[in-house]
């Protein structure tokens, strides 16, 4: 790992350490000691590794009793810069666009458009945390943005949500992303990724070509354009496998390509990998420069545990052979909530693959997506019944079971039980 500087790089995590979040690691800790154990010193392991802050209403920016803001975040990234003698990186993802999540209600947010949210975004949210970002003092610290999962996604395939409609109609989506990146990267030591969300949702060329013009437009709105973008992020808080290692999207069975297969529904790719390294060519294409590189959450993509399979099937029946093939075990791509038989994916790396800037770690393993049944909270936090093990789905999941875990707590919160399935069925294993 390299000596701290302050010039602007290509790939901020090249050659540095990520921030170790001291408030996830506490909660990690907990949970090891808890237990104890061969299991205990398994999940002990997982407090080293650097994990995303997520910044998700404007309370966070200066702290909340639950959690430190942002320049006490950085202050102990600094911290841990000098006392390692190691350039560090943190990475921050932004997530408080008006009428946030906008197709679900696990992470609704505060602020609304209707009720001036776009003005509230830009001045009592991105602008004080560029306020921050910017003090002299954490210029020799890289910084990293996760910018707004899910969010211009849900303007391809989800404008028959009224909240998403919203979002598209007035442009608040685009203009909000668009100054947070405008402002973000003209911070000298600030990176910029967009969320590009996963394989099963943009992977049909139906659904990525235009997404590949909204990004053109998105650029067009911004501040230096295309330049004001490092990179792109997909699988945020996702659970599709960076790679499918016993099969290939374009393999016959009997005559029939497993991309055909009932689980992939004709979708291009069956891994985030394929995905990101085809979206990073068609943005070069579209203009952007060809420096971008791509980030892959890999938290909870590892899908190990003893119902991982070895070896590709023998069957010559498609659908038979891609579901006993597959290490993705869910029982469809649009399953997004506290999956069942997950596990902790590839650990965070730099220059992983062609393209690639990072795998990270951007949901901290362990924190809830969503409460499987209704909570009262302030924190904006809705009850998603794709968060309930008992629903039996809609046509976002082609009506299956939801198979997320029971008792959950609200999106964001500890949920041991579920960093316990997560440590067992770690891929590579702790
Ligand atoms: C939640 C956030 C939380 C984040 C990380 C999101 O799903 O809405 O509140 O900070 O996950 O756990």
């Amino acid at each position: 790992m390299g000596a701290p500087s302050t010039a602007r790089v290509d790939n901020p995590y090249a050659g540095a350490n990520g921030y170790i979040n001291p408030e996830y690691a506490a909660n990690v800790t907990a949970t090891a000691n808890s237990k104890g154990g061969t299991l205990g010193a398994a999940m002990a392991k997982v407090a080293s590794v650097p994990t995303a802050v997520w910044l998700d209403r404007i309370a966070t920016i200066n702290g909340t009793s639950a959690a430190r803001g942002l320049a006490a975040h950085l202050d102990a990234a600094l911290a841990q810069q000098t006392s390692s003698g190691k350039q560090v990186v943190a990475t921050i993802v932004i997530y408080d666009l008006p009428n946030r999540d906008c197709s679900a209600l696990a992470s609704a947010g505060e602020l609304l458009i209707a009720n001036d949210g776009l003005n509230k975004y830009k001045s009592q949210y991105i602008d004080p945390i560029v306020s921050i970002m910017s003090q002299s003092k954490y210029a020799p610290l890289r910084i990293s943005t996760i910018i707004e999962p899910d969010s211009l996604p849900n303007l391809i395939t989800n404008l028959s949500f009224t909240k998403c409609a919203e979002a598209n109609s007035t442009g608040a989506y685009v203009d909000g992303v668009a100054y947070a990146a405008s402002k973000l990267h003209a911070i000298p030591n600030v990176y910029t990724y967009v969320d590009v969300s996963h394989s099963g949702w943009l992977g049909w060329d139906s659904n990525l070509t235009p997404f590949v013009n909204l990004m053109a437009t998105l650029a067009g709105r911004t501040t230096g354009g295309f330049t004001a973008y490092d990179g792109f992020v997909s699988n945020t808080s996702n659970y599709t496998p960076t790679t499918e290692p016993l099969m290939t999207a374009t393999q016959n069975i009997g005559s029939n390509p497993v991309r055909s297969a009932n689980y992939y529904q004709w979708n291009q790719f069956i891994d985030e990998l394929s995905y990101v390294q085809s979206l990073r060519s068609a943005l070069i294409t579209k203009g952007f420069p060809s420096t971008i590189g791509m980030l892959i959450d890999t938290s909870r993509n590892g899908w190990g545990g003893s119902a991982r399979p070895a070896n590709a099937s023998t069957s010559t029946d498609l659908n038979t052979f891609v579901d006993a093939t597959r290490i993705d075990r869910r029982n469809h791509r649009g399953n997004w909530c506290n999956q069942t038989g997950a596990g902790l994916g590839a650990r965070p790396q730099a220059n992983p693959a062609t393209g690639l800037d990072a795998y990270v770690w951007i949901k901290p393993p362990g924190e809830s997506d969503g409460s499987s049944s209704a909570i009262a909270n302030d924190q904006g936090k809705g009850f998603d019944r794709m968060c309930d093990p008992t629903y039996t789905g809609n046509s976002l999941n082609g009506n299956n079971l939801t198979r997320a875990l029971p008792n959950a707590p609200l999106a964001g919160q500890w949920f041991a039980a579920q960093f316990e399935q997560l440590v067992q069925n770690a891929y590579p294993a702790l």
